[in-house]
């Protein structure tokens, strides 16, 4: 597979090649589906979910986000990786958003930078774009606004939010983003907004009317159980397979059956004798 750049979003829209894109937060699983072909893969803040076992996103630093970013990396040969910004990342001034944005990518190997919202951050997106570092948009649920938004909600279902949603993807492909992620959105409402762009729209509970889709690695494998959203769709029962081996683990440690003598190594006889 070639490797994967904005410029390759740009053509997969144009040629209606549905894009693909998973999380991933560690060097093995970034390996693995960087091999199996996936085009994209966001180092989300969900690992604060997933790998960190919080509630929600916000406790996530710049730290975390790096640190996992730089694993991903040294696993990724093809794939975009993109690392998201998170939360008070990006809010408290252009100077901090640009240097945090930075470190993504000069010390973590990201290629872009992920942030949430439309309008109201238009001037960091604006100054991130100036600055030469690629952004993908996050429009619709925006997990670290949960507080504001009063829970995991579908977003833009009223004809104000809707409108708001569209003027905002309209604004952020005129900053220059090269993507944006659409997350709980009705599927009617995310075709409108997909066929009023040229830049791809990347869907999360989004519908088959955007140009590609996302999912968090852990829930399409099935890893992660505290919450299960409706738009997941599992492709993989890892839960079961993990629970099955740690239980065969157990039992053959506790009836010697586990190691055997192909997983051991072997001493000199002569030196053996002289060890007694
Ligand atoms: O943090 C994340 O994994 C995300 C995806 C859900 C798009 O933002």
């Amino acid at each position: 597979m070639k490797k994967i750049t904005t410029q390759s979003f740009l053509k997969m829209k144009k040629n209606n090649e549905k894009i693909t894109m998973l999380t991933a937060y560690d060097y093995s699983t970034a390996k693995l589906i960087d091999e199996a072909g996936i085009e994209s893969i966001l180092v989300g803040d969900s690992l604060g979910m997933t790998i960190l076992g919080y509630d929600d996103t916000l406790k996530v630093t710049v730290e975390d986000i790096l640190h996992h970013t730089k694993a991903v990396k040294r696993g990724t040969k093809n794939a975009f990786v993109i690392a998201d910004m998170p939360f008070l990342s990006y809010h408290i001034s252009i100077e901090e958003t640009i240097r945090n944005a930075g470190r993504f990518i000069q010390e973590g190997g990201a290629q872009a930078v992920k942030l949430e919202g439309g309008s109201e951050i238009s001037d960091k997106i604006e100054a991130l774009i100036n600055a030469q570092i690629p952004v993908c948009g996050h429009l619709g649920l925006t997990p670290q606004s949960v507080n504001m938004m009063g829970g995991f909600k579908v977003q833009g279902k009223s004809e104000e939010a809707a409108k708001k949603m569209i003027d905002d993807a309209l604004l952020l492909q005129e900053l220059g983003v090269f993507a944006i992620v659409l997350e709980c959105v009705p599927a009617k409402l995310a075709t409108i907004v997909s066929e009023k762009l040229d830049i791809p729209t990347i869907g999360i509970g989004a519908g088959n009317g955007c140009d590609g889709q996302v999912l968090v690695i852990q829930d399409m494998l099935g890893m992660y159980s505290d919450f299960t959203p409706k738009f997941v769709k599992k492709y993989a029962t890892l839960n079961v397979d993990i629970e099955n081996a740690t239980k065969d683990f157990i039992k053959e440690v506790k009836d010697m059956s586990f190691p055997e003598e192909k997983h051991t190594f072997k001493i000199d006889e002569e030196v053996l004798s002289k060890l007694y």
